[in-house]
Protein backbone atom coordinates (compact mmCIF):
# COMPACT_ATOMS: atom_id res chain seq x y z
CA UNK A 1 0.00 0.00 0.00
CA UNK A 2 1.15 3.20 -0.99
CA UNK A 3 2.10 5.84 1.87
CA UNK A 4 -1.01 8.17 2.65
CA UNK A 5 -3.33 5.55 1.76
CA UNK A 6 -5.42 3.46 4.64
CA UNK A 7 -6.93 0.22 4.06
CA UNK A 8 -10.91 0.72 4.06
CA UNK A 9 -11.02 -1.02 7.67
CA UNK A 10 -8.74 0.95 9.10
CA UNK A 11 -10.46 4.13 7.48
CA UNK A 12 -13.68 3.13 8.68
CA UNK A 13 -11.93 3.12 12.39
CA UNK A 14 -10.89 6.39 12.56
CA UNK A 15 -12.97 8.29 15.28
CA UNK A 16 -13.81 11.72 14.29
CA UNK A 17 -13.09 11.85 10.75
CA UNK A 18 -15.13 12.91 7.73
CA UNK A 19 -15.68 10.48 4.85
CA UNK A 20 -16.07 11.44 1.10
CA UNK A 21 -16.80 9.02 -1.77
CA UNK A 22 -16.36 9.06 -5.23
CA UNK A 23 -16.72 6.96 -8.36
CA UNK A 24 -14.69 6.41 -11.45
CA UNK A 25 -17.01 5.32 -13.84
CA UNK A 26 -16.13 3.92 -17.50
CA UNK A 27 -16.68 1.84 -20.55
CA UNK A 28 -14.95 0.49 -23.86
CA UNK A 29 -15.89 2.43 -26.91
CA UNK A 30 -15.13 1.26 -30.92
CA UNK A 31 -15.82 5.21 -31.92
CA UNK A 32 -13.62 7.10 -33.57
CA UNK A 33 -13.37 10.82 -33.50
CA UNK A 34 -13.60 12.72 -37.02
CA UNK A 35 -13.78 8.97 -38.20
CA UNK A 36 -9.98 8.29 -37.79
CA UNK A 37 -8.76 8.93 -34.12
CA UNK A 38 -9.76 5.99 -32.10
CA UNK A 39 -11.41 7.53 -28.44
CA UNK A 40 -10.81 3.62 -27.07
CA UNK A 41 -12.80 4.53 -23.53
CA UNK A 42 -15.24 6.98 -21.99
CA UNK A 43 -14.14 7.75 -18.35
CA UNK A 44 -16.50 10.12 -16.78
CA UNK A 45 -15.51 13.09 -14.88
CA UNK A 46 -17.77 16.00 -14.11
CA UNK A 47 -17.39 20.26 -13.51
CA UNK A 48 -18.17 20.79 -10.54
CA UNK A 49 -19.99 23.34 -8.50
CA UNK A 50 -16.68 25.19 -7.94
CA UNK A 51 -15.09 25.18 -11.29
CA UNK A 52 -13.18 21.73 -10.63
CA UNK A 53 -12.79 18.80 -12.04
CA UNK A 54 -13.93 15.77 -10.04
CA UNK A 55 -15.60 12.76 -9.67
CA UNK A 56 -19.01 12.02 -8.75
CA UNK A 57 -19.91 11.31 -5.31
CA UNK A 58 -19.72 13.15 -2.02
CA UNK A 59 -19.77 13.08 1.87
CA UNK A 60 -20.72 10.13 3.36
CA UNK A 61 -21.78 9.87 7.15
CA UNK A 62 -20.85 5.46 7.91
CA UNK A 63 -22.52 6.06 11.33
CA UNK A 64 -25.63 6.13 9.45
CA UNK A 65 -24.98 3.92 5.99
CA UNK A 66 -22.33 2.03 4.38
CA UNK A 67 -19.92 4.15 2.18
CA UNK A 68 -21.17 1.99 -1.00
CA UNK A 69 -24.46 3.05 0.11
CA UNK A 70 -23.59 6.47 0.88
CA UNK A 71 -21.76 6.95 -2.73
CA UNK A 72 -25.15 5.38 -4.64
CA UNK A 73 -26.97 8.06 -2.81
CA UNK A 74 -24.19 10.81 -3.67
CA UNK A 75 -25.00 8.94 -7.55
CA UNK A 76 -28.55 9.18 -7.42
CA UNK A 77 -28.33 13.05 -6.08
CA UNK A 78 -25.71 13.91 -8.90
CA UNK A 79 -26.23 11.33 -11.52
CA UNK A 80 -30.26 10.93 -11.70
CA UNK A 81 -29.68 7.53 -11.89
CA UNK A 82 -29.55 4.56 -8.95
CA UNK A 83 -26.50 2.92 -9.38
CA UNK A 84 -25.34 -0.32 -6.99
CA UNK A 85 -21.44 0.07 -5.71
CA UNK A 86 -19.86 -2.87 -4.05
CA UNK A 87 -17.08 -3.36 -2.07
CA UNK A 88 -15.35 -4.84 -4.60
CA UNK A 89 -15.15 -1.88 -6.61
CA UNK A 90 -13.68 -0.20 -3.83
CA UNK A 91 -9.71 0.94 -5.06
CA UNK A 92 -7.94 2.50 -2.30
CA UNK A 93 -8.97 5.21 0.57
CA UNK A 94 -6.73 8.27 1.85
CA UNK A 95 -6.20 11.31 4.36
CA UNK A 96 -6.95 14.41 2.00
CA UNK A 97 -4.45 17.38 2.80
CA UNK A 98 -6.25 19.60 5.70
CA UNK A 99 -8.09 22.53 4.71
CA UNK A 100 -9.09 25.42 6.39
CA UNK A 101 -12.36 24.91 6.31
CA UNK A 102 -12.48 22.16 8.93
CA UNK A 103 -11.03 20.84 11.96
CA UNK A 104 -12.33 17.15 11.05
CA UNK A 105 -10.01 15.24 8.92
CA UNK A 106 -11.29 14.10 5.70
CA UNK A 107 -10.64 10.63 4.31
CA UNK A 108 -11.26 10.25 0.80
CA UNK A 109 -12.48 6.69 -0.93
CA UNK A 110 -12.22 5.97 -4.17
CA UNK A 111 -13.73 3.59 -6.58
CA UNK A 112 -13.87 2.27 -10.01
CA UNK A 113 -16.97 0.31 -12.07
CA UNK A 114 -16.85 -0.62 -15.56
CA UNK A 115 -19.92 -0.38 -17.30
CA UNK A 116 -21.68 -0.99 -21.05
CA UNK A 117 -21.18 1.72 -23.17
CA UNK A 118 -24.91 2.02 -23.59
CA UNK A 119 -25.38 2.37 -19.69
CA UNK A 120 -22.89 4.98 -19.82
CA UNK A 121 -24.77 7.07 -21.89
CA UNK A 122 -27.99 6.80 -20.17
CA UNK A 123 -26.41 8.27 -17.02
CA UNK A 124 -25.09 11.11 -19.33
CA UNK A 125 -28.59 11.64 -20.36
CA UNK A 126 -29.95 11.51 -17.31
CA UNK A 127 -26.88 13.72 -15.41
CA UNK A 128 -28.23 16.29 -17.82
CA UNK A 129 -32.10 15.83 -16.91
CA UNK A 130 -33.27 14.44 -14.07
CA UNK A 131 -30.13 14.57 -11.67
CA UNK A 132 -31.33 16.71 -8.82
CA UNK A 133 -27.99 18.71 -8.65
CA UNK A 134 -27.57 19.85 -12.36
CA UNK A 135 -26.94 23.16 -12.51
CA UNK A 136 -26.12 23.53 -9.14
CA UNK A 137 -23.27 21.07 -7.76
CA UNK A 138 -22.71 19.60 -10.58
CA UNK A 139 -22.48 21.90 -13.75
CA UNK A 140 -22.10 18.81 -16.12
CA UNK A 141 -20.34 15.84 -17.12
CA UNK A 142 -17.32 15.44 -19.14
CA UNK A 143 -15.94 12.61 -20.86
CA UNK A 144 -11.82 12.69 -20.50
CA UNK A 145 -10.52 12.70 -24.11
CA UNK A 146 -7.58 9.81 -23.61
CA UNK A 147 -6.17 10.19 -27.06
CA UNK A 148 -3.22 12.73 -28.67
CA UNK A 149 -3.68 15.26 -30.80
CA UNK A 150 -1.86 18.44 -32.46
CA UNK A 151 1.45 17.09 -32.09
CA UNK A 152 1.03 15.72 -28.76
CA UNK A 153 -0.46 19.00 -26.79
CA UNK A 154 -4.14 18.34 -27.38
CA UNK A 155 -6.52 15.97 -26.07
CA UNK A 156 -5.35 13.87 -22.48
CA UNK A 157 -2.06 16.49 -22.00
CA UNK A 158 -4.90 19.90 -22.43
CA UNK A 159 -7.15 17.93 -20.02
CA UNK A 160 -4.82 17.15 -17.37
CA UNK A 161 -3.81 20.79 -17.05
CA UNK A 162 -7.11 21.93 -16.23
CA UNK A 163 -8.10 22.66 -12.22
CA UNK A 164 -9.10 19.39 -10.32
CA UNK A 165 -10.28 19.07 -6.80
CA UNK A 166 -8.30 17.09 -4.42
CA UNK A 167 -6.22 14.13 -5.59
CA UNK A 168 -8.73 13.74 -8.35
CA UNK A 169 -6.63 14.48 -11.07
CA UNK A 170 -3.67 11.68 -9.50
CA UNK A 171 -6.77 9.07 -9.10
CA UNK A 172 -7.59 9.63 -12.73
CA UNK A 173 -3.72 9.22 -13.62
CA UNK A 174 -3.29 5.95 -11.31
CA UNK A 175 -6.14 4.24 -12.65
CA UNK A 176 -5.65 5.38 -16.27
CA UNK A 177 -2.48 3.12 -15.62
CA UNK A 178 -3.31 0.21 -13.58
CA UNK A 179 -6.45 -0.63 -16.12
CA UNK A 180 -4.35 -0.18 -19.20
CA UNK A 181 -6.77 2.85 -20.71
CA UNK A 182 -3.92 4.78 -21.61
CA UNK A 183 0.06 3.31 -22.00
CA UNK A 184 2.53 4.30 -19.77
CA UNK A 185 4.36 5.89 -22.71
CA UNK A 186 1.16 7.83 -23.62
CA UNK A 187 0.91 9.36 -20.44
CA UNK A 188 4.43 9.81 -19.79
CA UNK A 189 3.93 12.19 -23.12
CA UNK A 190 0.53 13.69 -22.21
CA UNK A 191 2.15 14.48 -18.49
CA UNK A 192 5.02 16.24 -20.42
CA UNK A 193 2.73 18.27 -22.61
CA UNK A 194 0.22 18.82 -19.83
CA UNK A 195 3.46 21.29 -18.64
CA UNK A 196 4.42 22.78 -21.59
N1 LIG B 1 -9.99 13.92 -3.81
C1 LIG B 1 -9.97 14.50 -2.60
N2 LIG B 1 -10.99 15.20 -2.10
C2 LIG B 1 -12.05 15.31 -2.86
C3 LIG B 1 -12.16 14.72 -4.14
C4 LIG B 1 -11.06 14.01 -4.60
N3 LIG B 1 -11.04 13.41 -5.79
N4 LIG B 1 -13.35 14.99 -4.65
C5 LIG B 1 -13.98 15.74 -3.72
N5 LIG B 1 -13.19 15.93 -2.66
C6 LIG B 1 -13.51 16.62 -1.42
C7 LIG B 1 -14.20 17.95 -1.65
O1 LIG B 1 -13.29 19.02 -1.53
C8 LIG B 1 -15.18 18.03 -0.51
O2 LIG B 1 -14.57 18.62 0.63
O3 LIG B 1 -14.44 15.80 -0.77
C9 LIG B 1 -15.41 16.57 -0.13
C10 LIG B 1 -16.78 16.10 -0.50
O4 LIG B 1 -16.87 15.91 -1.91
P1 LIG B 1 -18.05 16.60 -2.74
O5 LIG B 1 -18.25 15.74 -3.95
O6 LIG B 1 -17.77 18.04 -2.92
O7 LIG B 1 -19.24 16.46 -1.71
P2 LIG B 1 -20.79 16.47 -1.91
O8 LIG B 1 -21.34 15.73 -0.74
O9 LIG B 1 -21.17 16.04 -3.28
O10 LIG B 1 -21.14 17.98 -1.79
C11 LIG B 1 -21.61 18.50 -0.54
O11 LIG B 1 -19.52 19.45 0.05
O12 LIG B 1 -17.80 20.33 -1.27
C12 LIG B 1 -18.73 20.58 -0.26
O13 LIG B 1 -19.88 22.54 0.31
C13 LIG B 1 -19.66 21.64 -0.73
O14 LIG B 1 -22.07 21.66 -0.93
C14 LIG B 1 -20.92 20.88 -1.10
C15 LIG B 1 -20.90 19.73 -0.13
MG1 LIG C 1 -23.14 15.57 -3.89
MG1 LIG D 1 -20.08 15.63 -5.02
Amino acid sequence: MASGQLSRAEALACAGCRHACHVMLYCDTRTQLFGRIPIRHVVLMQMRFDGLLGFPGGLVNPSEETLEAGLSRELSEELGVALPISVEDHVDSCHAPSSSSSSRQLITHFYVKKMEEEQIREVEKAAASTATDHGQEVLGMVRVPLYAMQGGDGGLASFLSHSFIGNARSQLIDSLLSLNLVSSAELQKALANSLK
